[in-house]
């Protein structure tokens, strides 16, 4: 049986977030320049979104650029400012025949103005559709939004729109970038590398993680479904026993 029929579709994940990773080495391993693995990764990331809209996901987030990639070679942080307008520019129209709305967290005002107005402009031509949001994490990082919704919250207790004793772990996330979405069921990371990045730290708290040796470049549909079919197949407990989850 082929891994997708494998998936059961009544127990997908609302939300999944992935950590593209790996297309500088894949590059590389082809004697290739890096940015000819971001390159070959826009085709991962079009046939991910198609899988996971295939089956029923309602959240894809995708880490596309950190607030720490910006020290990476200018030449490098140009061209995948550049990807982006370019893919963007190119893939409205399926996004909307496919009635998936684009949506971004992160600083994204602070990216260059190209970038920033071909993303402004995506998010806008695709607001009304419903079947699944793709979120872009760009200029993004966890430390970062923590750091920002502290600063509303405190500014909100100060301006007496919330008191102090209202603030709870509900309240916290509807001050985060992700507050139209729930935490992340499950998490893939490629490359083989196992750590967070600085991504989604605080919505993670009971994500389950799938780290793969595959490339970002490499990654395709089965290796997704195959994730989603390994998340299905865990037991999530939530600080309970075995016994207590029926
Ligand atoms: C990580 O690989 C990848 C990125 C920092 C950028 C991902 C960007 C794309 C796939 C292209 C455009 C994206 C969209 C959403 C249109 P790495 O460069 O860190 O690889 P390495 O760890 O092997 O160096």
């Amino acid at each position: 049986m082929d891994i997708k029929d494998q998936v059961v579709l009544n127990k997908i994940p609302e939300h999944i977030a992935v950590i593209m990773d790996g297309n500088g080495r894949w590059a590389r391993k082809h004697g290739k320049p890096r940015v000819f693995g971001h390159k070959n990764g826009v085709q991962s990331v079009r046939e991910i979104t198609e899988a996971a809209a295939e089956i029923g996901v309602r959240y894809l987030t995708l880490y596309a650029f950190s607030t720490e990639n910006w020290s990476r070679p200018k030449l490098e942080v140009n061209a995948l400012m550049g990807l982006l307008v370019e893919t963007i520019h190119k893939e409205v129209d399926t996004l909307n025949r496919n009635n998936i709305r684009l949506k971004a967290i992160g600083e994204f005002e602070k990216l260059p103005p190209k970038t920033c107005e071909a993303l402004k402009e995506g998010m806008e031509e695709t607001r009304d559709n419903t079947h699944m949001d793709l979120i872009l994490a760009l200029n993004y990082s966890s430390r970062w939004e923590i750091s920002n919704a502290v600063q509303n919250i405190v500014s909100d207790v100060i301006g007496d729109k919330i008191n102090a004793e209202d603030i709870s772990e509900s309240l916290i996330s509807n001050y985060l970038a992700t507050h139209f979405m729930p935490d992340p069921e499950l998490l893939i990371r490629t490359s083989g590398e196992k750590r967070l990045s600085n991504f989604l730290l605080w919505q993670s708290a009971y994500t389950e993680f799938y780290f793969t040796e595959k490339m970002w470049p490499e990654f395709r549909k089965e290796d997704f479904y195959s994730a989603v079919h390994e998340f299905q197949n865990r037991e999530r407990r939530f600080g309970k026993t075995s016994d207590q989850i029926v």
